[in-house]
């Protein structure tokens, strides 16, 4: 951990937003030291819980006061893309984002190059890829520890592709060390595939893998929710937990479950949110990469839109990266929209708390 105390700007500062303000606040190297959020009540009271003096409506009112070092954008799905650019633009030094990042590619491909041009740190969000755990059982699969990989499947790709099924592309692409290029699916119910959303839509089908893997991908749970590797004589697993691993077989056949021994985390006190941050000021201070990137996000969004336009093209293989950028998957009106606007406000009351 560097000495510097990042100074620290939550914008879109609602119910994950404070989930993140929560974290800034209690690490010894961060500082909050303005929150911008749209709705004038919320951000009075959060300005109170906070400590936070310094409360602006949107962010261009922010940037001509001060440059954070840090920019935490929390907004609707919707405003992240101008935020983010503003951003990248005033000179911060990393900006992080939620998911999903956008709904059109070529608004995520605007931010993940505005930051990359500028050499600005450009993280993901709260996702379980940056789980210490699901890194370590990663590191452990890269260095050869189970064997070679021979095989990958997805469970429960559906109902939000793109708003949750981020979660299952960035874990695989983590464990496998490979992107998806290329897709067929099959899609269903019927209203949801002429939909502009992702809601409900139930996706089947093979991602192919640039290491040449064939991953089958079923868009309900089976007997796990998540995705599955495996080696020769091992399976990682992850469903929404710290990974399972398995290694050899009993004499029954079945495999035996391993305690996985992952190695103690220093900061474990906001779940894999915080594998998120902390990786994340740790690539501001210069040490690698965010466990979970910006970059991350768009190759997510990428999938799920091209696993939705197999789907609608009668299971024709869609190669990655998709040639028309103008392609978009909207995700539900609450992730693009935010609750004031969709009929789930944070109540002021919960805002203090
Ligand atoms: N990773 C996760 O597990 C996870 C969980 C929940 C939400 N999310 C994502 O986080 C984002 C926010 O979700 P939420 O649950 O906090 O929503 P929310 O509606 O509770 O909060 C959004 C906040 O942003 C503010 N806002 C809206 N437009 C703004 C703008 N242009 N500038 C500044 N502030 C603005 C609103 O006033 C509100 O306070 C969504 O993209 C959602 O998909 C991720």
């Amino acid at each position: 951990m560097s000495n510097t105390k990042y100074r620290v700007a939550i914008i879109g500062c609602g119910r994950m937003g404070q989930n993140y303000a929560e974290a800034y606040t209690t690490y010894p190297d961060t500082e909050i030291v303005a929150i911008v959020d749209a709705n004038a009540q919320r951000r009075d009271v959060l300005g109170t819980r906070f400590g936070v003096a310094a409360l602006y409506p949107d962010v261009e009112t922010l940037l001509k006061d001060m440059v954070p070092d840090i920019a935490v954008v929390v907004t609707p799905t919707k405003y992240m893309k101008d935020v983010v650019i503003a951003c990248a633009e005033a000179g911060v030094k990393g900006i992080s984002t939620e998911k999903p990042i956008a709904a059109r590619l070529q608004d995520a491909d605007a931010m993940v190059e505005a930051c990359s041009e500028r050499d600005i740190v450009f993280a993901g969000g709260n996702l379980q890829r940056a789980m210490n755990e699901v890194q370590e059982a990663a590191a452990r699969l890269h260095k050869g520890e189970f064997g070679n990989i021979r095989g990958a499947s997805v469970h429960g790709f559906g109902g939000e592709i793109s708003g949750g099924g981020c979660q299952h592309i960035s874990v695989l692409r983590l464990f496998t060390n490979a992107e998806v290029e290329e897709v067929i699916a099959w899609g269903t119910p019927p209203e949801a595939l002429s939909a502009e959303t992702d809601e409900g839509l139930i996706i089947n089908g093979r991602f192919y893998l640039t290491n040449g893997l064939e991953c089958s991908v079923f868009g309900t749970p089976t007997t796990c929710r998540g995705v599955d590797v495996w080696t020769d004589e091992c399976l990682v697993r992850w469903d929404w937990n710290p990974p399972e691993i398995f290694k050899d077989y009993d004499q029954h056949g079945n495999r035996i479950r391993l305690e996985p021994n992952y190695s103690p985390y220093s900061w474990s006190e906001f779940s894999y949110l915080t594998g998120s941050i902390r990786s994340f000021l740790s690539a501001v201070d210069g040490n690698g990469d965010p466990w979970i990137t910006g970059a991350d996000l768009r190759q997510a969004l990428e999938v799920a839109i091209a696993a939705k336009l197999s789907a609608n093209r009668n299971s024709a293989p869609i190669k990655l990266p998709i040639e028309d950028r103008s392609l978009a998957l909207y995700p539900r009106p609450y992730r693009w929209l935010g609750g004031d606007v969709t009929g789930r406000p944070q109540s002021i009351e919960e805002a203090k708390s």
